[in-house]
């Protein structure tokens, strides 16, 4: 009895090591349980859901900033959509949590949307114009600012790619390659 007890503990070890990605800015191949790919953009993703914690990456060819958004459903627009953006601001990488409360035009940050930064690890880099990004939060902010991420439920995610890493400057329009939406992704 004692020897099954060892094995499950060990077991138990292994998967909790896997589970949890590094949050370094380098997607390791085995380093998350799930992987996407959004083919016209060159967009990959990947995550693993641990616990209570979603922990997200993402590859985005783009010579300026790059976004992801997260919504339980579109009403009008991308209006309500959960959007992270990772830009250069003085020299180094940020990662932003961001609502967009508007039907176009840019996100605002959580903070000033009556919600507050929920990220709660992120590492990012650009190089030859290719974004890697990296990021975890709850599942469930309890926020209005952020979406509810329910594992096996459909979801929206979109995302937008700019060639300046001023978040004042619009990507180019969807129609044009600059910003897309897949419907009925499941985390
Ligand atoms: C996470 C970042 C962002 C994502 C994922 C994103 C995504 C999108 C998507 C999917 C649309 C098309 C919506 C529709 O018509 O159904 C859109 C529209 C628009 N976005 Fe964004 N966006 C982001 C950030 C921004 C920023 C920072 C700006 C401005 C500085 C901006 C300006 C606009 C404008 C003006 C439109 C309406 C015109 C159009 O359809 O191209 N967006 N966005």
């Amino acid at each position: 009895m004692k020897k099954v007890f060892a094995l499950l503990a060990l077991l138990a070890l292994a998967t909790l090591a896997w589970a949890q990605p590094t949050v370094d800015g380098t997607i390791g191949a085995d380093e998350y349980a799930n992987t996407a790919a959004h083919e016209d953009s060159g967009t990959t993703m990947a995550w693993t859901v641990d616990g209570d914690t979603l922990y997200f990456a993402m590859t985005m060819p783009s010579r300026g900033w790059a976004g992801v958004g997260f919504a339980s459903e579109i009403t009008d627009k991308k209006q309500g959509f959960d959007m992270y953006i990772v830009t250069m601001q003085d020299d180094a990488p940020v990662v932003l949590d961001m609502y967009q409360a508007a039907t176009r035009n840019a996100p605002e940050l959580d903070e000033d949307e009556g919600g507050s930064n929920s990220i709660l690890e992120s590492a990012a880099v650009h190089a030859d114009d290719v974004w890697t990004v990296e990021f975890s939060r709850p599942l469930d902010t309890g926020e209005a600012t952020d979406v509810a991420i329910v594992p096996g439920n459909e979801m929206i995610v979109t995302g937008a790619s700019a060639v300046n890493m001023d978040l004042a400057r619009r990507h180019e329009r969807s129609n044009r390659g600059g910003a897309f939406v897949i419907e009925g992704f499941v985390f």
